[in-house]
């Protein structure tokens, strides 16, 4: 955050921003190339998530720079209770805003919040290409767990599904072991 002069804030997100956070996905989907989706969840749809999250199961954080929201956070355990350790993670970051920092100041908050729960393990998919995300990854301690080849069909052409996972320890709440 240092490197930008910018103050970013990291926050949980509430029903309120669900407005302004659908503009910030739907500009990162138009960019076409991180998501297997097409668009994101309509704001409607995003409000209604956000009003029934479990504090305890689902995590969301947005990141605001400057006034403008800048990036968001998800991070949702699976119920079954044999898997309830598990947490699967999406982010992202506004094209303006990328290798700022933004990403790995919401990581750090979300395993806070992790460790707080009781979950021990994340995991998540990344399309192999997306080079970025991938260092992010590795850079933050997830390791490679699987690999689905010809995942994704784009067009004539396709692309593998990578499968990441990083396990939680006392270090990552912040604070030392
Ligand atoms: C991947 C993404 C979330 C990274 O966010 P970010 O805020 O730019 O990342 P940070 O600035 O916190 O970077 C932390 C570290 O990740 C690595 N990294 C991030 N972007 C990188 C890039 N373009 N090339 C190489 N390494 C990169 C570096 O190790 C970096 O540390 P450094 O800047 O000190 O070298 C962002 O590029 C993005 O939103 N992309 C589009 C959406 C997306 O791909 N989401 C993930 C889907 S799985």
């Amino acid at each position: 955050m240092q490197r930008t002069g910018s103050q970013v804030l990291v926050r949980g997100a509430t029903p309120n921003d669900a407005g302004e956070l659908y503009h910030l996905q739907a500009a990162i989907y138009r960019e076409s190339r991180w998501f297997i989706g097409d668009s994101p969840p309509s704001p409607e749809s995003l409000t209604r998530r956000l009003r029934s999250t479990d504090p305890k199961m689902s995590l969301y954080l947005i990141a605001v720079c400057n006034d403008e929201f800048c990036g968001w956070l998800e991070l949702h355990r699976l119920h079954p209770s044999k898997v309830r350790h598990v947490a699967i993670l999406t982010l992202a970051v506004g094209s303006a805003w990328r290798r700022r920092g933004v990403a790995r100041e919401m990581l750090a908050r979300s395993y806070r919040w992790g460790i707080r729960v009781g979950v021990g393990k994340i995991s998540l998919n990344v399309r192999a290409e997306n080079r970025a995300a991938v260092a992010l990854y590795q850079d933050q301690g997830f390791v490679l767990e699987g690999c689905e080849r010809n995942h994704i069909r784009l067009g004539d052409r396709f692309e593998d599904n990578l499968i990441m996972a990083k396990f939680l320890s006392r270090g990552d709440d912040g604070v030392g072991s």
